[in-house]
């Protein structure tokens, strides 16, 4: 008993040194925001609940196409353990938990009538998340369109989904909007269209180039639903903005994945390339937003395939953001390869004319030594201030949101992440290291007002399924309870976020 008592002891003195930290939260201005996030896909379950219907994503995972064949009909369950989980936040000392509606709980046919319960639902969580203090984000499409509109019209592929989403839209803010002070109303779209439309990653799973997967498409399809994309966004905070805002008095904006992009070598067309390459990943949904058009370079490699804006869509688009949110996770490196076909077979890389290369090992383990086990994706907190400081400067310093950033293990050998536990070491190193390179940013004069752990509990991980897992709190997913346990990162987040001085 002795041995036992003081093994765990020194396991507990152990645990005690990784948790504390000399980040100190009187270093970030007063007001600024630090939170965790998930997605209704990815944490619900429950669903053929209450009157939920599919959506793309529910149709894509029951055909098997994760990698591990899973679904999130169950996943972490918070549809029915949200007091459970808010309670977690609280104790965490989290400001704000950035969720989204899953748009085919609360309107099953996509349109029309308005599920009781799926009301019931959001109502609960957002009053349980006000009595606690804990601010609501919401997202309201996070890659789960309901099937129904895929079936009907081909989803973002159609106009119509512009009147549809502002119907949607307009739900949320007359139902939640007294609560929620702050919208998202697309996730990501910017890899959402490339993934589903040029890649066959995500649902619908159509590719640019047939030999690619079986449903084969043309090379417009990403353009075209991002450009519906982004003129349902901003009819949704024109509505926002015209019904709401005055009496509501919250803030809207779009949230886009945002890697730093470099280039491989120094050459002048590595250089471009990777100038290219991030016109068409950032500035593809910056510079309509903020401009009110496409950035040149994609008008001149895409031609007619990109669609145009009529000058109201452009009015009606410029400036139609209060915050942009960036979900940042990593550095990709760019090699010109112009005249080549090394474009993955991909219309989106060929009209970019550049691949994703990496550099040299050395290089690669040096900055993997944080990283995305497994992926190649490398931990590099100095590409985080390098992507601040490049919308600072060409998007008139914006306020954003970094509204992801998180670490993700792989596991492809497990669907249970016994193995990883909850001493997750390289987490916490990550997320000590990428706060604090906000730091500098923040002090040379960069807007940005909040920070979201990607995530809060493990969850469905789209495309890797339960192989790969990003949550401060692990899940295990054999378990009938989906039983939550803390790992270390999450009392280290504890500890920063309580322990170590006032949160503004
Ligand atoms: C991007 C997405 O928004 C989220 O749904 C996903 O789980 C994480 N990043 C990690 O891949």
């Amino acid at each position: 008993h002795l041995l036992i008592l003081l093994a765990s002891l020194a396991f507990h003195l152990v645990s005690c040194a990784k948790i504390t930290t000399s980040l100190s939260r009187h270093e970030f201005p007063p007001g600024f925001v630090f939170g965790a996030g998930s997605s209704a896909y990815q944490i619900e379950g429950a669903a053929a609940e209450d009157g939920r219907t599919p959506s793309v994503w529910d149709t894509y995972a029951h055909e098997g196409k994760n990698m591990d064949k899973s679904t999130a009909d169950v996943t972490a369950d918070q549809y029915h353990k949200y007091k459970e989980d808010v309670k977690l936040m609280h104790d965490m000392g989290l400001d704000a938990y950035r969720f989204s509606i899953s748009w085919s709980r609360l309107i099953p046919g996509g349109r029309g009538p308005i599920n009781p319960k799926g009301l019931e639902y959001y109502n609960n969580l957002i009053n349980e998340l006000l009595k606690y203090g804990i601010d609501a984000h919401v997202t309201l499409n996070h890659f789960d369109l309901p099937q129904a509109l895929e079936d009907e019209y081909e989803g973002t592929l159609s106009p119509q989904i512009t009147e549809d989403f502002t119907a949607y839209a307009d739900v949320c803010f007359r139902e939640f909007g007294d609560r929620v002070k702050y919208w998202i109303t697309f996730n990501e779209p910017n890899i959402e269209t490339v993934l589903g439309r040029d890649l066959g990653q995500f649902p619908p799973a159509r590719c640019s180039l047939r030999s690619l997967c079986a449903k084969g498409n043309s090379s417009t399809e990403p353009y075209i639903s991002a450009h519906n994309i982004l003129l349902s966004h901003a009819a949704a905070v024109q509505l926002y903005r015209e019904k709401y805002q005055a009496a509501q008095k919250g803030q809207i904006g779009l949230t886009i994945l945002a890697f730093w992009i470099e280039n491989q070598t120094d050459s002048a067309r590595d250089i471009a390339a990777a100038q290219r390459a991030r016109d068409f990943h950032l500035g593809w949904f910056l510079d309509p937003l903020m401009y009110g058009d496409y950035p040149a370079v994609m008008r001149k490699n895409v031609g007619s395939r990109l669609p145009s804006f009529r000058p109201d869509e452009s009015e009606q688009l410029k400036g139609s953001f209060d915050f942009i949110g960036l979900n940042h996770y990593t550095v990709m490196y760019m090699k010109d390869v112009t005249g080549s076909s090394d474009t993955y077979g991909s219309a989106y890389f060929a009209d970019i004319s550049a691949t994703i290369a990496f550099p040299g090992l050395p290089r690669l383990f040096r900055e993997n030594q944080l990283g995305i086990k497994g992926t190649l994706m490398p931990a590099a907190p100095w590409a985080l201030q390098q992507l601040l400081e490049y919308v600072k400067l060409n998007y008139q310093n914006i306020a954003v949101m970094i509204h992801e950033n998180g670490y993700g293990e792989l596991n492809l050998n497990s669907t249970n992440d016994a193995d990883e536990g909850i001493d997750d070491t390289e987490r916490t190193d990550y997320l000590e290291a990428y706060i604090k390179s906000m730091l500098p940013s923040i002090r040379d004069g960069s807007n940005i007002k909040g920070y979201f752990v990607w995530s809060m509990l493990d969850s469905f991980e789209l495309i890797f399924g339960y192989t790969s897992h990003f949550g401060l709190y692990h899940i295990d997913f054999s378990g009938q309870d989906r039983q939550r346990q803390p790992r270390q990162s999450a009392h280290w987040y504890t500890n920063f976020l309580k322990n170590s001085g006032r949160g503004g």
